[in-house]
């Protein structure tokens, strides 16, 4: 009882403070906010390095005995850590500080990098407004907060390393290496990542899995030149149009991707585990409007939920060539690009599929144009189980803090290096997200809720508490 009763006042100070200092966490976030830290656009490298900076100096202000940017052939990654007994676990507390870019920036309500705080329908409480409020520098600051809660109510129960890299949004190809290099500094007996979301606010929810990725730009080219389209056209491979043909038949009727060999690996759940997504609370028609479409539209004999998580995908995120200026211009142009992703599932390997794409698609280019295809980022597909110490711990977390245990959710997005972690440091990942799928991450008029924020720098220590006593008993 004695016992039950310390932990109690122990927690409630955590509240406390979180509660008496929630104004002040906020304008330390939007500080960060306002630093512009696009890895994407080279223009922005200055604000990449006073980002890291920022961080590392949040850091050694909430409590790590060591802070440093370390260099990369890229941007710099930001390490710290605290070491309060090497015989207690270690979590190792991984985020981005980059962010997309804003574009398109005309359909931003007010300008992406100065943060400010507005209601919506489903953050009644308010929602901090900007690029990278949810994705991911609010979620990442939260851990920075959570320290900070700790060391000031009582101290951490373990050991704490963190990891905040600036290549996130490009492919974390520096990362890799660096993990790679620093297997020892970097062991740990648990990642722990907010970098997803959850189902709602009252419905909280753990990520048991991440889509892996081949992401490929392809270039089609036909005459030498532009060319006039009334003198050259009919009697010439216009790229443009090869280009949609192409794209148009990397699905069939059942909008299956038709590239030879794509399905082979793919993990067929049982309908056990199937029947497991009817669970999920998800309503359809709700989906619907928040998009204003009339339908969903995917792959046949697959739920909304399966499509976005299970099943492996094709898109075209950007199309281009030609005259796209005012008005008509006639023409036949030259070349035509498309950038395509493929979002892939447990068992289909990346550099496979990108191989596969590549072979399929300049086998169905028809004579007279070429074809180009450039790979970029791959990675791997996570799947993680909920009856593990990682996930029990942090669903423990989520009784205290929401009152109810969190669903495991398999999610539509990608970490590429979270498979990497657990192949080069032999640890799980937790991804205790704490976004929504309506915060517009990547999109205008991101934003992230108030409540989820000073939640999940609630949530957190409970993790860190409970992932400690529970490691400790399993040894
Ligand atoms: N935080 C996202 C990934 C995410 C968001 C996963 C929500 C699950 C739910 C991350 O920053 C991201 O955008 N990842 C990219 C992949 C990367 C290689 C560019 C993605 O998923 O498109
Ligand atoms: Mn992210
Ligand atoms: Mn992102």
């Amino acid at each position: 009882m004695r016992y039950i009763r310390i932990q109690f006042n122990i927690m409630s100070a955590q509240a406390t403070y979180i509660e008496k200092n929630k104004k002040r966490f906020l304008e330390e976030l939007f500080s960060l906010i306002r630093i512009p830290s696009i890895s994407a656009d080279s223009n922005y490298a200055s604000y990449m390095q006073t980002a890291a900076q920022a961080v590392a100096d949040a850091l050694t202000i909430a409590g790590c005995t060591l802070t440093e940017l370390c260099p990369t052939a890229g941007y710099p990654i930001v390490y710290g850590e605290k070491i309060i007994d090497p015989s207690l676990p270690t979590v190792l507390v991984y985020g981005h500080y980059d962010v997309q870019p804003p574009d398109p920036i005309d359909l931003w309500d007010t300008p992406p990098f100065e943060p400010e705080i507005r209601t919506t329908d489903v953050h009644p409480e308010g929602a901090i407004f900007a690029r990278g409020a949810c994705d991911d520098k609010g979620q990442m600051f939260m851990h920075i907060k959570a320290l900070e809660v700790m060391e000031q109510n009582g101290g951490i129960p373990c050991n704490v390393k963190f990891m905040i890299e600036g290549e996130e949004e490009v492919g974390s190809d520096n990362l890799e290496t660096f993990v790679r290099e620093n297997t020892d500094k970097l062991a740990n007996d648990v990642i722990l990542i907010s970098d997803t979301g959850m189902l709602a606010n009252d419905i909280p929810s753990i990520t048991t899995g991440l889509r892996g990725m081949s992401y490929v730009e392809v270039e089609i080219t036909g005459p030498n030149r532009d060319l006039h389209s009334g003198l050259y056209g009919g009697a010439v491979a216009n790229p443009i149009n090869i280009l949609t043909k192409m794209v148009a038949s990397l699905h069939d009727e059942n909008n299956r991707v038709t590239i030879p060999g794509f399905y082979d690996k793919v993990e067929e759940l049982n309908s056990a585990e199937r029947k497991q997504f009817k669970q999920i609370p998800f309503s359809l028609e709700n989906y619907q409007n928040a998009l204003d479409i009339e339908s969903v539209y995917g792959e046949k004999g697959y739920s909304t939920i399966e499509r976005k998580s299970i099943r492996p995908t094709l898109d075209v995120n950007g199309i281009w060539g030609g005259y796209i200026g005012e008005g008509a211009k006639t023409v036949i142009a030259s070349k035509a690009y498309a950038k395509i992703s493929m979002r892939l599932v447990p068992n289909q390997k990346s550099e496979v599929i990108t191989k596969l794409f590549m072979d399929h698609f300049v086998s169905i280019a028809p004579k007279g144009v070429t074809v180009k295809v450039t790979p970029h980022h791959g990675g791997e597909a996570y799947v993680m189980h909920p009856d593990g110490l990682e996930f029990q711990a942090a669903s423990k977390a989520y009784v205290e803090t929401f009152g109810k245990a969190p669903i495991p959710v398999r999610d539509g997005g990608s970490i590429p290096i979270v498979a990497l972690f657990e192949e080069t440091l032999q640890s799980k990942t937790v991804l205790m997200g704490f976004g929504l799928d309506s915060d517009a991450i990547h999109s205008p008029n991101e934003h992230f809720g108030v409540f989820n924020f000073l939640k999940g720098i609630e949530t957190i220590p409970h993790f860190y508490k409970h992932f400690t006593t529970m490691h400790q008993a399993s040894q």
